[in-house]
């Protein structure tokens, strides 16, 4: 088993306490590079339960069994905040943080109103939940939308984003956008599939066995997607509003020709440490 590259090498959160040795033995035999990390991690999701030895042993099997760590305790860490995430649900990466750091900056220049922010194929929601975490932390506010096509995806954002004000709507890209929000959204984060359909038997089984297809699949060069979200983006834009894309290093330069394509000024923000790139696109 590979770490999951939600994990991006390193464990969800950092480990204080002692882990069980012999459930450190069994990950590290089902391939866990950061076994002792997990174990601890396992343990204090079942602390304190009255059935945790059988319980630790339910989701230490579903781990050996290679679902990712953070479809088992039910949680990503993104961004500093506890991310829900259910069976099938694509899990945050790491790298999104760039993206989300960056629509957090644009939306909170917004100043006098709430800014208007979409997270469109929102997942879980991660990348709303981080920007309206770090806008509220900068002292705006924000009037947060969410959509995805998968209705798990859907459940799981409700969780996130509905107790912060959130509204979470089900559809396909612009479809089930409210719309009274055309041509007012401040923020468009975008995070949509881009692996190309040819590749995704190369991702690791975590990714592959257990996150929906529809997640992955950007379809023959990637760029399906990110084609569509391009062409549709300035119609709900506001007027200097920005669209945020979150592209491989690899795809970059299409990315960027298709959010020019759809009449917007395009630039690309990289960060190697996190391997993350993101084109951002802004309405004249
Ligand atoms: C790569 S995942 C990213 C999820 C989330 N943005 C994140 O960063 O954690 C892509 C998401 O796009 C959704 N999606 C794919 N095609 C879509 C479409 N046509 N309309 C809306 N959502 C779509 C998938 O269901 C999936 O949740």
């Amino acid at each position: 088993m590979q770490p999951h590259p939600s994990s991006d090498d390193r464990p969800t959160t950092p480990s204080t306490s002692e882990p069980d040795p012999v459930v450190v033995a069994r990950l590290r035999a089902a391939g866990c590079v950061f076994a002792e990390d997990e174990a601890v991690l396992l343990a204090a999701e079942v602390d304190g339960r009255a059935d945790a030895a059988t319980e630790l042993e339910h989701l230490v099997a579903r781990r050996v069994a290679g679902e990712p760590l953070e479809q088992v305790l039910g949680w990503a860490e993104f961004a500093g905040l506890r991310i829900v995430v259910e069976p099938g649900v694509f899990v945050p990466r790491r790298r999104t943080e760039l993206l989300a750091a960056e629509a957090t900056r644009l939306a909170s220049a917004v100043s006098g109103r709430p800014a208007v922010v979409v997270d469109l194929c929102c997942g879980a929601g991660a990348i709303g939940a981080a920007v309206a975490a770090g806008v509220a932390a900068a002292g705006g506010r924000v009037e947060l939308v969410a959509a995805d096509v998968d209705p798990a995806a859907v459940r799981a954002a409700r969780r996130n984003l509905e107790p912060i004000g959130g509204l979470v709507v089900e559809g396909d890209l612009f479809d089930p956008l409210p719309e009274e929000i055309r041509e007012r959204v401040d923020v468009l984060a975008v995070n949509a599939p881009y692996v190309p359909t040819a590749e995704i038997g190369l991702m690791p089984p975590e990714a592959r066995d257990h996150e929906a297809h529809v997640a992955l699949d950007g379809g023959d060069d990637g760029l399906d997607v990110h084609r569509r979200v391009a062409a549709s983006a300035a119609q709900w834009l506001a007027p200097g509003g920005h669209l945020l894309i979150e592209t491989s290093r690899g795809q970059a330069a299409r990315t960027t020709a298709l959010v020019e394509a759809g009449g917007l000024e395009a630039r690309v923000l990289r960060d190697d440490e996190l391997a993350a790139t993101v084109v951002v696109g802004r309405r004249r």
